[in-house]
């Protein structure tokens, strides 16, 4: 029965593929709820390392179910890509499970992802140019297929020459593209009918799935893809993704009742990073950012762009809590500040003369905001085999209870390296979700 979600609460990257992996390890379903490929998730465990997009973080395990939920937008394309290269390295992927409601992404998203982003010039997104953005807004036109229809070749075939018909005009006036001919189009539906042959013994209700399984007792673990801060709707609008990462969006995602969650665990690095455009009130454009950034190699997965870099930023932290309900904290990365003489935490912003503690809504002011900074110590130890909260020198600490105190979240776990073992697990999360369950029944 337990549940847990994990949600990332800042602008993504913040290592959920890492602890999803490291909960998954006692949990016997995960799922993905929302995002696509845009994701990339990096997970090191026994020498090895992988980086996923679309696949739960779960799949190393074939005893457990690893869903693509209903709020995902499926790339069937790279999906396949994604399952060779695990299937290269021995993985048996005989647990992935996909939603029958899953929408779509087709070949003509990624384009029109890629023609906007050019025709938005300087006020470009940065978005992952994966079709991500014009694959939800389709959903929500209603102008997209769902995974289902995919093995229905009559409906596919009449559904898809409607929409690229719609797709044509976009591409012909609004961009002054090629538009999708009629052999380009028989062959689109070939290559999306032959993707849902090809997926077909994997697909299924995947809500009722998880219901089933919730009920017989079995642990569920819900990875978000993302984080709050590229929310749709409680993100830097317009520079965000077009999902909700929030702890709210596992369950419109999956299709499993809000009251059916005990957990859900904010995940964030001991500082802030930021692939793409937007404001990022802390950022450190700087000596201070190259160094962590060299330090933790932090460079985007999907697309290995140099991410950007800034101080621990509270007010965010306290905005993610809020607007997902976090319940606990896990923070990754602490092992980057070894050989820092101080670290600053961002507290509160100063704006137009006022001190403010809460994330504003307006771009602008968010541009204009100025963050008003804590210095604390920092330490020289390497902690990178720290196996104990006792072993770690007394500055980190402290940073680390600083953490607690300001986003007012009890810290789960703290990490002090990529792999899987490099997590160092404060309270046991599934335990205690299992007493909320019994506390409720
Ligand atoms: P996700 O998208 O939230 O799953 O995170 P990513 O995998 O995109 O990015 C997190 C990056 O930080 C990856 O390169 C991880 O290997 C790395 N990482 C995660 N946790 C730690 C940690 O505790 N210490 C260090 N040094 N790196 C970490
Ligand atoms: P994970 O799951 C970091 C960012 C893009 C861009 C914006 C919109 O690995 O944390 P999109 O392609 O989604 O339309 O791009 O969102 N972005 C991410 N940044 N981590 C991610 O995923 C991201 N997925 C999208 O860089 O700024
Ligand atoms: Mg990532």
């Amino acid at each position: 029965m337990p549940a847990i979600v994990v949600v990332g609460s800042q602008w993504g990257d913040e290592g959920k593929g890492k602890i999803t992996d490291f909960l998954a390890q006692e949990a016997d379903v995960i799922v993905r709820y929302q995002g696509g490929n845009n994701a990339g998730h990096s997970i090191a465990f026994g020498g090895k390392k992988f980086a996923l997009h679309s696949i739960p973080s779960g799949i190393f395990d074939p005893t457990k179910l690893s869903i693509i939920a209903n709020g995902v937008v499926f790339n069937p394309k790279a999906v396949i890509e994604e399952l060779s290269i695990l299937q290269e390295a021995g993985v048996d992927t005989s647990g992935l499970r996909i939603s029958n409601r899953a929408q779509v992404l087709f070949s003509y998203h990624k384009t029109i992802d890629a023609l906007q982003e050019e025709a938005r010039g300087v006020a470009k997104i940065g978005t992952t140019k994966n079709g991500i953005g014009p694959a939800y807004v389709d959903k929500f036109m209603r102008s997209g297929l769902r995974v289902a229809d995919l093995l229905d070749k009559d409906y596919l075939t009449k559904r898809l020459t409607e929409i690229v018909g719609e797709k044509n005009l976009i591409l012909t006036r609004l961009y002054d593209a090629e538009p999708i001919n009629d052999i380009a189009l028989s062959a689109l539906i070939e290559e999306y009918y032959g993707y849902g042959q090809y997926f077909k013994r994997y697909i299924m209700d995947t809500s009722y799935q998880i219901d089933k399984e919730l009920r017989r007792g079995k642990k569920v673990l819900f990875e978000g893809a993302q984080g709050v801060m590229l929310d749709i709707d409680h993100g830097t609008y317009p520079y965000v993704t077009s999902s909700s990462p929030i702890g709210g969006g596992a369950t419109t995602g999956s299709g499993v009742g809000p009251s059916m969650i005990q957990e859900v665990l904010g995940v964030c690095k001991a500082y802030t990073s930021r692939v793409g455009e937007g404001p990022f009130p802390t950022e450190q454009i700087n000596e201070i950012g190259d160094k962590i950034r060299e330090i933790a190699h932090e460079y985007g997965v999907t697309t290995g762009r140099p991410r950007r870099i800034g101080w621990f930023d509270a007010v965010v932290m306290r905005h993610a809590t809020r607007v997902s309900g976090l319940t606990k904290l896990s923070v990754n990365c602490l092992d980057v500040f070894s050989d820092f003489e101080t670290v600053k935490i961002c507290v509160a912003y100063k704006l137009h003369g006022e001190v403010i503690k809460y994330y504003p809504a307006s771009l602008q002011d968010l541009y204009d905001a100025e963050p008003v900074y804590e210095e604390l110590p920092g330490w020289s130890e390497d902690i990178t085999q720290v196996d104990c909260i006792e072993d770690l020198p007394e500055n980190a600490l402290n940073y680390l209870n600083r953490l607690s105190e300001l986003t007012g979240l009890e810290i789960a776990t703290f990490a002090v390296g990529p792999d899987r073992d490099s997590t160092v697990v404060l309270k046991d999360l599934w335990k205690i979700a299992d007493s909320e369950v019994i506390k409720h029944a």
